[in-house]
């Protein structure tokens, strides 16, 4: 097909969904040696949400997923296409979209996951867009949703104080009059850094024996200052990308999505693109980095609270484990 025959894709409506259980730096400091002024000054982070033991990925999904629906306006029976974007899923296989097909009664929906860690929604989200510009889909449920609690060491300080639990959804479907429109998008990875950031035990070349649980394999490994880096340098481009490809500079954007990693990365990257920290949306502090849905949740508030308005340009940028990144510009 023709670049000229892809139909543009809209997105239609967003929905999050955060635990009740909030876990503040204070609760932290009587589990690890760190303290409320080191977070907050580090990373900006205040508390985050965790979900409750009978809480799965999945649970949060849906509640997210069935929000993003309401506010659409869609109905779960008429959408052709579920992606979850995970790495927590609910199990090693099926996937975690196979819930929320079936709890949602979203018969007619193909699903899957993708993993992409913290990227994982915008990598979600294009591959819906090309399902429905290339007419493979009219109706499409993207998820971003993590329980990072599930594989978080809660006595490493380095990484236990960053991470929280949620899920932020978005409906795809043909642009139309009143609609906005996906203007572009970006996305990259590198596999020659996965080990700066990842869960070396639990899959297939290091399944989970009571040794290695014993030695906590099956819990995130992160390198935070070379993390750190790349997230600086990597989101910096992709941010540029996307713009560029949308025929927009800086300055046409009105609000700035970007992965809730750190505050400090942020205000590097609005101090680098030379736009005010003003037009970037930021949560972080409430909820920690939700990895896949951090994006998701955001783009979800920043709709909610009136940050973004109908015809505003807004850029969402996310960097994540593997090590991968995209970007993508929508008009709202
Ligand atoms: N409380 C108190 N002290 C701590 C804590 C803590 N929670 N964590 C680390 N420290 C100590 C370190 O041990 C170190 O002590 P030392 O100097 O005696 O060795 C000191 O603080 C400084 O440590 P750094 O790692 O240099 O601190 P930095 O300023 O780099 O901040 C941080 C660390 C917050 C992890 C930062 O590097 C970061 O945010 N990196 C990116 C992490 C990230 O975004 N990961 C996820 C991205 S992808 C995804 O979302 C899955």
């Amino acid at each position: 097909m023709s670049a000229q025959e892809l139909r543009p894709v809209a997105i239609t409506g967003t929905g999050s969904y955060l635990p009740e259980k909030v876990l503040t730096n204070a609760d932290l400091q009587r589990m690890v040696d760190t303290s409320d002024e080191w977070i907050v000054e580090r990373t900006g982070i205040k508390e985050r949400r965790i979900a409750a033991d009978d809480e799965a990925t999945s649970d949060l999904a849906i509640a997210a997923g069935r929000e993003a629906l309401t506010n659409a306006a869609v109905k779960a029976e008429d959408l052709d296409l579920i992606i979850v974007a995970t790495v927590t899923p609910d199990m090693a296989f099926r996937a975690t979209a196979c819930f929320v097909q079936k709890t949602l009664v979203a018969q007619k929906a193909t699903y899957f996951d993708v993993s992409a860690a913290c990227s994982g929604f915008l990598y979600g989200m294009e591959l819906a867009r090309q399902f429905i510009a290339t007419g493979s889909a009219e109706k499409a449920l993207v998820i971003g949703a993590d329980k990072l609690s599930a594989i978080i060491d809660c006595t490493d300080r380095n990484s236990c104080v960053l991470f929280g639990d949620g899920a932020g959804a978005a409906v795809l479907q043909p642009a139309g009059e009143g609609t906005g429109e996906i203007l572009s998008a970006y996305s990259g990875s590198n596999g020659n850094l996965d080990e700066i950031l990842n869960v070396p035990g639990g899959g297939s070349r290091q399944p989970l024996t009571a040794e290695n649980i014993g030695d906590k394999s099956n819990t995130m490994k992160m390198a935070g200052r070379e993390v750190y880096r790349h997230a600086v340098t990597t989101m910096m481009s992709a941010a540029k990308e996307a713009i560029a490809r949308a025929g927009l500079t800086p300055d046409d954007i009105a609000c700035f999505i970007p992965h809730q990693a750190n505050l400090r990365i942020i205000e590097t990257i609005a101090g680098k693109l030379h736009v005010p920290m003003e037009r970037f949306f930021v949560n972080l502090e409430s909820y920690g980095n939700t990895s896949a849905a951090a994006v998701a949740i955001a783009l979800d508030e920043a709709q909610r609270t009136g940050r973004i308005k109908s015809g505003d340009h807004i850029l969402m940028v996310v960097f994540g484990g593997g090590l991968t990144w995209a970007s993508s510009v929508v008009r709202w």
